[in-house]
């Protein structure tokens, strides 16, 4: 089977090699999935290059957060799943925890209880993107800062898979977002998608638009995954009293020098206005949660995006060959769609035990953007 290894750590254009390894046997209470689609998000790359928060044992295959596919093959005493059934892979390690398996070959083995049933009608671009970015929209708005309805919510990087997802989220339960962006070109497209009032850095100021949306006290409640100055803004929106959940540094990717690693914060503000910066990862809320609370949340994840109340942004695909372009894409500022590897059933190579039919992988609109 293929499988696309990183040597080492390093920049991942440099440091991965498309492989052919063998494919995996599952252990007790382990299934062996054939992948279907598998996302390349910004956080894989960081990973590969030694910049995230954990960091795998190299030659490592890439992929590190999720991937959907079929069952192939149940380890002894598996439960709970059958040969041919249709699965999300949250394959996200953990912290503290043991390493994962990565996403980016054609056959993985997980831990029975890591993976998610889907329904067929779920095309493979939602799926493959299900346990990461919409459960981070969920646990960041129900859970971590329990946003009301009628409260208003304000958030970085609105454009993101995750910021749109917050909106969709913030309509569906009556919560009000102030959402910023970085290009005017996305305003439009955010109002169109139910954002209450955009904010655009390009050409805005964001503490004083803020204020003029919400009054002078400030905002109770925000989310931010960009960090640096703009992080530091949203702290200075705060209303006193005030928290925001630090998810995402978008702004410190790529950068070397150290104080563009910060969120520079005013001290008397946060001290005399009681103000709360602290930080969310979903690995450590898997090292924290038991396999039920995961799977109950999962669950629900999955039901808001079966019944249409989330729409995932679609994916555009790419054959593991071409990983070169998506994992350029994944990063290009303005890249839209993220990209997603994926695996045509005519690629496969057996595995030397009886593989169940599979359907082809229907990513619905977005097969029409897989160049030839
Ligand atoms: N903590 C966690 O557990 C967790 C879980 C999931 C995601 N995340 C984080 O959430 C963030 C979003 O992930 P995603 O997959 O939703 O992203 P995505 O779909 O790839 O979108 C990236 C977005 O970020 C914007 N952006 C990039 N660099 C920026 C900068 N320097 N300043 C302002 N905006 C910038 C882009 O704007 P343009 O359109 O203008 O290029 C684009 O809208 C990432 O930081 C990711 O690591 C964290």
């Amino acid at each position: 089977m293929r499988a696309l290894v990183a040597v080492e750590a390093g920049e991942p254009i440099d440091v991965l090699r498309l492989e052919s390894r063998p494919v995996p046997t599952p252990g007790a209470g382990q299934a062996l999935i054939r992948v279907a689609a598998t996302p390349v998000h910004a956080s894989d790359l960081h990973v590969l290059r030694g910049r995230y928060g954990f960091s795998p044992a190299f030659p490592a295959v890439g992929g590190n957060m999720e991937c959907v596919g079929r069952v192939a093959a149940l380890g002894p005493g598996t439960e709970g799943l059958r040969a041919g059934e249709r699965v999300v892979a949250a394959a996200v390690p953990a912290v503290p925890g043991p390493p994962v398996d990565g996403t980016w070959q054609e056959y993985l083995v997980a831990d029975a209880h890591r993976l998610l049933p889907v329904p067929d009608r779920l095309d493979d671009s939602s799926a493959c993107q299900l346990a990461v970015n919409p459960l981070t929209a969920l646990l960041l708005v129900t859970r971590e800062l329990d946003v009301r309805p009628g409260e208003w919510l304000l958030q970085t990087a609105a454009g993101s898979t995750v910021g749109r997802l917050v909106i969709q989220l913030a309509r569906h339960l009556g919560i009000r977002t102030i959402n910023v962006v970085r290009r005017r070109e996305a305003v439009a497209e955010i109002r169109a998608l139910g954002g209450d009032e955009v904010i655009c850095t390009e050409d805005e100021d964001l503490v004083r638009r803020v204020t003029e949306i919400v009054g002078p006290a400030g905002v109770r409640k925000a989310v931010d995954c960009v960090a640096g100055p703009v992080g530091a803004q949203v702290a200075q929106s705060l209303a006193p009293g005030g928290e925001t959940v630090v998810y995402g540094a978008l702004s410190t990717h790529r950068q070397t020098d150290p104080a563009a690693l910060t969120i520079p914060l005013s001290a008397r503000s946060v001290i005399y206005e009681t103000k709360a910066v602290r930080g969310f990862w979903l690995n450590r809320w898997f090292g924290t949660a038991s396999p039920e609370e995961a799977q109950q949340v999962l669950s629900q994840v999955r039901g808001l995006v079966v019944d249409e109340v989330l729409s995932i942004p679609g994916g555009r695909p790419f054959p593991l060959e071409r990983f070169s372009e998506a994992v350029e894409l994944a990063e290009a500022p303005g890249h839209g769609a993220k990209p997603l590897f994926v695996f045509a059933d005519d690629q496969d190579e057996g595995h030397g035990q009886e593989a169940p039919a599979r359907p082809r992988y229907d990513l619905g609109k977005t097969t029409a953007q897989m160049d030839s």
